[in-house]
């Protein structure tokens, strides 16, 4: 194995892959192999995979690459509907023909970490729980995370739950995900912050050089936050963004714009 580089709180997000919910247009299959060969060479480990056009387009770069063995896949519960290949579809319990159709989505045979998109209906999240510890013993999956998670959902599991992961977006405009992080760190839990560029349209907002340094650093400084997702559609945003997190505590001064953009 190659010399591994220190390994980043910062993980790529799987829209990096689709059109939509982005600034960038969609990046050519070119670009997306830059992008996540960035990403290896420079410590970025952990790569997240929502709708199924994004596991699609990972696998393909993979393959291109050679790298599958490098990554920790995340992976989450949004499905190829009939009739809804081009849209980006909400998400749907877990059924047990399931983890076959990611799996070759992804062109592996193994989901790091498979993700359960939480919801109210207790009885049901609980047996999309059973089936992910299911498939972790088949050796289909490594370890399974709750995504959207609310602490209501965490005070529910079983003791003997197979959840190691927890995530949540956590941006300015969405604090409230610190009270479920906390309750996850308690539990011994991992805690995953999503979008700190509210899917970069915050960016937009605030029109500041400045802006996406000082949001990516307000997450991944959060001692309740481990590892943080953003989607990049150009290759040159993971250094920017790499260097943002190794920068360091924001002064007085950056949190003062900061509550003021709040
Ligand atoms: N928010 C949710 O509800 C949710 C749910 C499930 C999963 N996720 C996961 O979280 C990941 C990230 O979320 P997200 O894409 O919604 O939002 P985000 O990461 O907050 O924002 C991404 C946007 O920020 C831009 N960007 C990235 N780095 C930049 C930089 N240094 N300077 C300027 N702009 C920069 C990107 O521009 P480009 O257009 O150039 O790429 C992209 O449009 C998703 O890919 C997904 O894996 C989120």
């Amino acid at each position: 194995m190659s010399c591994m580089p220190n390994l980043s709180k910062l993980g790529l997000g799987g829209h990096t892959f689709i059109e939509e919910l982005g600034n960038d247009p969609l990046a050519s299959f070119e670009e997306q192999c830059t992008i996540v060969r960035e990403c290896l060479d420079n410590g970025i480990q952990l790569i997240d995979t929502t709708y199924y056009q994004e596991r699609v387009a990972l696998g393909n770069v993979l393959r291109a690459l050679g790298r599958r063995q490098e990554v920790q896949i995340m992976a989450w519960n949004f499905f190829n509907l009939p009739g809804q290949s081009d849209k980006l579809v909400g998400y749907s319990s877990y059924e047990p023909h399931h983890i076959d159709v990611m799996l070759s989505e992804l062109q592996t045979d193994f989901i790091d970490v498979l993700v359960i998109h939480t919801h109210d209906d207790e009885h049901k999240l609980l047996q999309e729980i059973e089936l992910a510890k299911q498939w972790v013993e088949q050796g289909k999956v490594g370890t399974v995370g709750l995504g959207m998670a609310e602490p209501a959902h965490l005070n529910r599991l079983p003791a003997d739950h197979p959840v190691t992961h927890i995530l949540a977006p956590y941006n300015i405009a969405h604090q409230r995900t610190k009270e479920t992080f906390v309750i996850a760190k308690e539990m011994g839990l991992t805690t995953v912050a999503l979008s700190p560029f509210v899917r970069g349209w915050k960016l937009d907002e605030i029109n500041s050089e400045q802006a996406a340094d000082l949001l990516l650093r307000w997450v991944s400084e959060q001692q309740v936050v481990d590892r943080v997702i953003v989607s990049m559609r150009k290759a040159d945003w993971v250094h920017t963004n790499l260097q943002a997190t190794q920068r360091g505590t924001l002064t007085e001064e950056e949190n003062r714009l900061i509550k003021e953009w709040m």
